[in-house]
């Protein structure tokens, strides 16, 4: 007798201890929105919605979601969309990095527990990529992103903004009283013209970029401007594609390998890409049961040239970097430091793609690589007696000054009180003393908040102080710039050696020997530690809090869960 088939609506039944029966109330309750038993032999695509009226980056996401309908059933598809949790940046309390691996179980789970034979997840805004990447590599079913696009720029007077490394400067200005309350209320309406992801390269462009260099996004998708009717166009194909691919059963374990992990490092240091890409790379990796070595991706960067002129680093705003070609031009570039064997979502290798691409043609963006933006990677790993696993510097958006720099540490505790002292006219700090925020990693926010952006004091600033050596266990914004050391591991609330610094301890930053230090002797470090208070447990914790204090990991594991990390690892990136 013929096996029963375990697909479309067939699959993952519910149990009630009669296969058929549950196939007959699945139908009986789907078939109520009117659908036919001819659809629903179809084969299913699953689509991950995550509109939400609190989130202006999936603004378009109704839009995508009928272009990605139209192009399934044009391959003969039945395509079915499903909610999932939707965070923005700016609507998530304390930060969306606590929820993202909250987002990464709902997806995960949904995608399992619905029948579907491939998905597309609509992602756009910072976390929610990287929460997909991590659940479609866990639930390991066919799966393409699709992102929403990138925002248009705005105008104030005859300058250009967007969001939001323009926030952050004008924001700056109005501290340091060189904006008025009107203008910078005036400014607020401009700063977010469309809907769309942040429209410079911060953390949603460069996991955009990244995705498309993983090889989990069709070509070209990264950059398209989210009104732009190309990015229907787009949105239709990964319907039609989707159809195929769950045909094919190309499933995403087939395209995240260490080689497309590495390509898509690389893409994050030639794009000068935001700081938590290495972050969330690392999570996704993590889920397969690969290590992102840190050391490796160091060396990436010494080899890879910066090449996109995009802001915080460079001048323009992703609507100019779609203009002049997106990223297959920059892939194109840098095509011999990249695998090219590896397996993308369209079914052909990434050789097979940027072969393919447009010829290209003269723009100012995106440089070639014998005239690079800066001949080094933007991100270099630091490691030392302060940072022993590990922290992370943007060299292309800190100053010059800085790049070899001992200095004075002014230390705040925790965010709380950094924002408290930060403007006191009191506070004992001077423009080359070096900034030092701890309890804001993981553990100690919780949630690694976007906090290592300490701003300038303001006496300082009102100065002119444009910059600082600041560090921390923090994240920071993806369009935010300045000499910034992030992400030192491990944080101080997990007993690492930033708990042990003390406002007047020297600091020393050495790029070009990627050295962290505080110069203190071992003996007064050891005595110091013997002197940390013991954390509190506390008793109160609960819901998903509680699950994040207990399983959270550091910023080197990625930040995920240590229960959703597939251990052993089994593979390492290049
Ligand atoms: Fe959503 Fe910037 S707030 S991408």
């Amino acid at each position: 007798m013929k096996e029963p088939s375990n697909k479309g609506m067939r699959k993952g039944l519910t149990s009630y201890g009669d296969r058929e029966f549950s196939l007959f109330l699945r139908k009986a309750f789907i078939k109520a929105m009117g659908y036919s038993d001819a659809a629903l032999e179809l084969p299913v695509i699953g689509i991950a919605n995550t509109y939400s009226g609190y989130n202006a980056c999936h603004g378009n996401v109704p839009e995508l979601m009928t272009a990605i309908k139209r192009g399934v059933m044009l391959a003969g598809g039945l395509p079915v969309d499903f909610p999932t949790i939707s965070l923005h940046e700016s609507f998530a309390h304390p930060t969306s990095m606590f929820l993202r691996n909250l987002m990464a179980m709902d997806t995960e789970e949904m995608i399992r527990a619905q029948p579907m034979d491939a998905v597309i997840l609509i992602g756009g805004c910072d976390k929610t990529v990287p929460a997909q990447l991590m659940a479609a590599a866990s639930a390991n079913l066919p799966a393409i992103v699709v992102v929403s696009g990138p925002m248009l720029s705005g105008t104030h007077g005859a300058e250009r903004i967007g969001a939001c490394t323009d926030c952050r400067r004008l924001w700056g200005m109005h501290r340091a009283g060189q904006i008025d309350k009107d203008e910078i209320n005036e400014i607020s309406g401009e700063l977010v013209p469309s809907v769309g992801f942040c429209g410079v390269m911060g953390t949603a462009s460069t996991m955009a970029c990244m995705t498309e260099a993983l090889g989990m996004m069709l070509p070209g998708g990264a950059t398209i401007p989210a009104v732009n009717a190309d990015r229907m166009r787009h949105a239709e194909e990964a319907g039609r594609r989707a159809v195929q691919m769950a045909a094919e059963g190309l499933t995403p374990d087939k395209i995240i390998t260490p080689k497309s992990i590495a390509n898509s490092l690389r893409i994050l240091m030639a794009i000068g890409g935001s700081t938590n890409g290495i972050v969330h790379m690392t999570a996704v990796a993590g889920r397969l049961g690969i290590k992102v070595d840190l050391d490796a991706f160091d060396r990436m960067g010494r080899e890879t040239p910066v090449l996109v002129d995009l802001k915080p680093s460079g001048v323009g705003y992703m609507d100019d970097f779609h203009k002049a070609g997106g990223l297959r031009v920059v892939l194109r570039e840098i095509k011999h430091l990249l695998n090219l064997d590896c397996m993308t979502v369209s079914g052909r290798t990434l050789g097979d793609e940027i072969d393919a691409a447009p010829k290209p043609w003269p723009q100012q963006i995106i440089r070639p690589i014998d005239k690079p933006l800066s001949a080094n990677g933007g991100i270099a790993v630091l490691r030392g007696n302060l940072a022993p696993r590990g922290a992370i510097f943007k060299q292309s958006a800190a100053g010059a000054k800085f790049q070899k720099f001992t200095g004075r540490a002014v230390v705040f505790e925790n965010i709380e009180d950094m924002t408290n002292k930060i403007d006191d006219s009191a506070l004992d700090v001077g423009a080359d003393d070096i900034l030092v925020m701890r309890n804001a990693g993981p553990i100690g926010a919780p949630g690694m908040p976007e906090a290592g952006y300490i701003p300038i004091p303001k006496k300082l600033a009102e100065k002119g102080v444009k910059d600082m050596l600041r560090m921390s266990d923090a994240r920071m914004s993806g369009t935010a710039f300045g000499s910034i050391v992030l992400h030192i591991c491990p944080e101080a609330a997990a007993g690492g050696p930033l708990a042990l610094v003390r406002t007047g301890d020297q600091i020393r930053l050495d790029v070009e020997a990627r050295g962290l230090d505080l110069l203190v002797s071992d003996e007064e470090m050891d005595k110091r530690r013997q002197q940390l208070p013991a954390r509190q447990a506390d008793d109160s914790l609960r819901g998903y809090r509680k699950l994040f204090l207990d399983h959270v990991q550091q910023a080197d594991e990625g930040c995920d869960f240590d229960f959703l990390t597939r251990r052993p690892f089994t593979d390492k990136t290049p």
